[in-house]
């Protein structure tokens, strides 16, 4: 007999899946790349090492939107391996696309939630880095549940970076600044690298602008960061 599982036990998710379209240049490089940069949840625990041919350390971006901040790290630090997750897949057309431009070979994309991809396919102690810029605000009270920085979430993170792994946040809404501040204040076993409840300066590590920083600042928004330790 088939249970349908009723509306409000339903996992709370921090996306909505959305068609949206890709350019014909996006699909075509989509395509044509998949099979070289495409990681799959079904294939489970991934072995990175065997996948990107070396060792090396490794940055992983949740939700890099159409992959503007990634493929800059990625074609400015050939000697890390970046890896990517989305589950908008015009991002992932237009990532496919720059990783063809600048023929990268350090760049690899899961399509899919960054939640399962964590549990599933990535390794404990196993990431230098994690990085989520313009998370989805979820600005409504009654929607705050669904923002991806919650206190399992970054125990779930922390897990699977190496000792002394960093994890960054960016954030163009203050009250969703306010939320991973407390967030992070309350979970064990990471340090804010800026110190207890204090935001980062802008880092130099983000070299570029993404599309949703641009628009914060149209919009005369400012940026909050943090930047945490793993212990
Ligand atoms: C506001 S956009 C920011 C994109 C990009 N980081 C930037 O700064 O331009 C947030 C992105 O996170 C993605 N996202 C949200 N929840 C996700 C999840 N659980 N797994 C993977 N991607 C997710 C959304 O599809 C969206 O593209």
């Amino acid at each position: 007999m088939h249970t349908q599982i009723p509306a409000h036990f339903r996992k709370l998710r921090s996306f909505v899946r959305r068609d949206g379209r890709l350019t014909t240049a996006q699909e075509r490089a989509r395509v044509a790349l998949w099979p070289h940069v495409g990681l799959k949840l079904q294939d489970g625990q991934a072995n990175f090492d065997t996948i990107f041919g070396r060792e090396a350390p490794r940055f992983l971006e949740i939700g890099f939107g159409s992959g503007q901040s990634l493929l800059a790290l990625a074609e400015a630090q050939q000697d890390s391996d970046f890896i990517g997750i989305e589950t908008h897949k015009p991002g992932i057309g237009a990532l496919c696309l720059g990783i063809e431009v600048k023929s990268l070979s350090n760049l690899r994309i899961y399509y899919d939630d960054a939640v399962e991809i964590l549990k599933n396919c990535i390794p404990d102690a196993s990431l230098t880095g994690v990085q989520i810029f313009f998370p989805d605000p979820w600005q409504k009270r009654r929607h705050h549940a669904r923002r991806i920085v919650q206190a399992d979430f970054v125990q779930l993170v922390i897990t699977k970076l190496k000792p002394a792994g960093t994890l960054h946040l960016a954030t163009d809404w203050e009250d969703y600044a306010k939320h991973m501040m407390r967030v992070i204040s309350n979970v064990q076993g990471i340090e804010n690298i800026f110190g207890d409840g204090q935001y980062a300066a802008r880092s130099p590590y983000r070299p570029i602008l993404t599309k949703f920083e641009r628009r914060a600042e149209r919009e005369g928004r400012g940026v909050w960061e943090l930047q945490l330790r793993k212990l």
